[in-house]
Formats: structure tokens, sequence, C-alpha cells
């Protein structure tokens, strides 16, 4: 009976606004919107709660057996974890599900996430629940963005986009999100993480297909309406 929903892919580094813009097109679109980097750092969080070792796969796949995971994908995105069965022993507190919304935005979970998304089982795990998530969704849209949603997560969604900034540009914004960091500091984390996470997948090419949104020049608004621009375009053509 239902159809799947439409899928809107958006992919880029941090600070290329990816993560607001994605969030109110969705929101003008009236499509459901999810944030797949959530799932990265809810998972980094839970290990590091555990007092797994976020480098060992082996480690970590055993986590995802125990693990379940939940986000909304409409209005704000609330995000909740428990742990069962073998592990839940060392995490007691995880046995029913815990909001952790605000915690996967901490400093130490960003510095530590890329230990866990590095692993290729991992990412099929989480890849796989995407998919899952969003056939299920019941929507008759979803924005999904993340770093490779456009390459490996829904290569065939009708409407694929890249948003990139140039580094400064990125900087800026998020100096603007954490007031206590210089500038350089800032620009200088940034690069660092883009670096390791880079190593995994290129999210600063467009693959064939994809359209590359450069939002250094654009403010919050008139990105937004050209995300809107372009799903509509393509409605248009279908
Ligand atoms: O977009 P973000 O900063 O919340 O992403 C958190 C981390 O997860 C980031 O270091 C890269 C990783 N990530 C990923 O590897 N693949 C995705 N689809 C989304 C995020």
């Amino acid at each position: 009976d239902a159809h799947p929903p439409i899928l809107v892919a958006i992919d880029g580094p941090a600070g290329s606004g990816k993560s607001s813009v994605s969030r109110t097109a969705a929101e003008r679109l009236d499509f459901g919107i999810l944030d797949t980097g959530a799932a990265y750092r809810a998972l980094a969080w839970t290990a590091r709660r555990i007092g797994l070792d976020l480098d060992d796969a082996a480690a970590m796949e055993t986590l995802l057996d125990a693990w379940s995971y939940r986000i909304t994908l409409r209005g704000e995105q609330r995000v909740t974890v428990a742990v069962t069965g073998g592990l839940s022993a060392a995490a007691p507190t995880l046995a029913e599900p815990v909001d952790i919304t605000t915690e996967i935005r901490d400093h130490a979970v960003s510095g530590q996430v890329s230990r866990v998304s590095k692993h290729p089982a991992v990412r099929e795990r989480l890849n796989a629940m995407f998919r899952r998530t969003v056939a299920g969704s019941g929507l008759p849209g979803v924005v999904i963005e993340g770093r490779d949603i456009t390459t490996v997560v829904a290569p065939d969604a009708p409407v694929r986009i890249l948003l990139t900034a140039s580094p400064e540009v990125r900087a800026a914004r998020r100096a603007g999100e954490l007031p206590g960091l210089s500038p350089e500091q800032v620009l200088a984390d940034l690069e660092a993480r883009d670096a390791k996470d880079a190593l995994v997948v290129d999210f600063f090419t467009p693959a064939p297909g994809v359209t590359l949104v450069d939002t250094s020049t654009l403010n919050f608004e008139q990105s937004v309406q050209a995300v809107v621009d372009i799903v509509r375009a393509a409605q248009n053509a279908a």
C-alpha cells in the first residue's frame, strides 16, 4: 500500500551547514530528516560509557548486537540508546532507553567518533539500519544526511546533493557555535577531523550525478532555498 519515501541524499563536511540546512529544507518540504552522524556519535558515546575500546572492531560489533538505537525523524531529532543482553551488566544504567540528544554533541564525542566510524563492519551495520529506518518511516519523503549517503547508503536517491564551503567559512561557522575556542583552534580541529573522516569516505568530491552546492557565499536562507529548489525541480521533472 504505502509508497517508499522520496529520498533526498545530502553529504558534506562539518561546518558546511549540512545539518541545519537539511533540517530546515526537510521542514519546508514536509519530509522527515535522518541525521546519520548522530548514530555514529551515539555509538561512540555508548562505547565510551561502557568502557569499550573504540578501535576494536570486534568489540564494536558485539556492542551493536546488544545496542538499540532510536531517532525521531520529525521536529527535533531526539536520540535514545539502550544496551541489552550480555553487555547489560557492564551498563546497568542503559537497560532502559536513555535520551542522549545533547550528550552526543559533546566535544569529547566529536573527538572520538571517527574511531568507531572507521570500521567497515560498523558502517555496513549502520547503513542497513538507516535504510530500514527510512523504508519503514511511513513518510512521503526523507532527507538523509551524512558523509556517504549520495555514494553508499542511497546512491539511487532521486535527489543527491553535496554541500560544501571553504575551510575558512566552515571554521567561522563552527566558531560561532563554540565561543570558548579561538578561530585558529576551531579550524585546526575541523581540519583534523575532516582528514580522519576523509580516509574512510570522500565527501569533498561530488560523485557522478551529484549536485554540488557551495554555500561559501550563501547565507542560511539562501542555502536552504538552493536545496529546496533542487528537490522541487526533480519533483517537477519526474
Ligand atoms: O556529521 P557529524 O559531525 O555529526 O558526524 C559525526 C561523525 O560521524 C563524523 O566524524 C563522521 C562520521 N560519519 C560518517 O562517517 N558517515 C556518515 N554517514 C555520517 C557521519
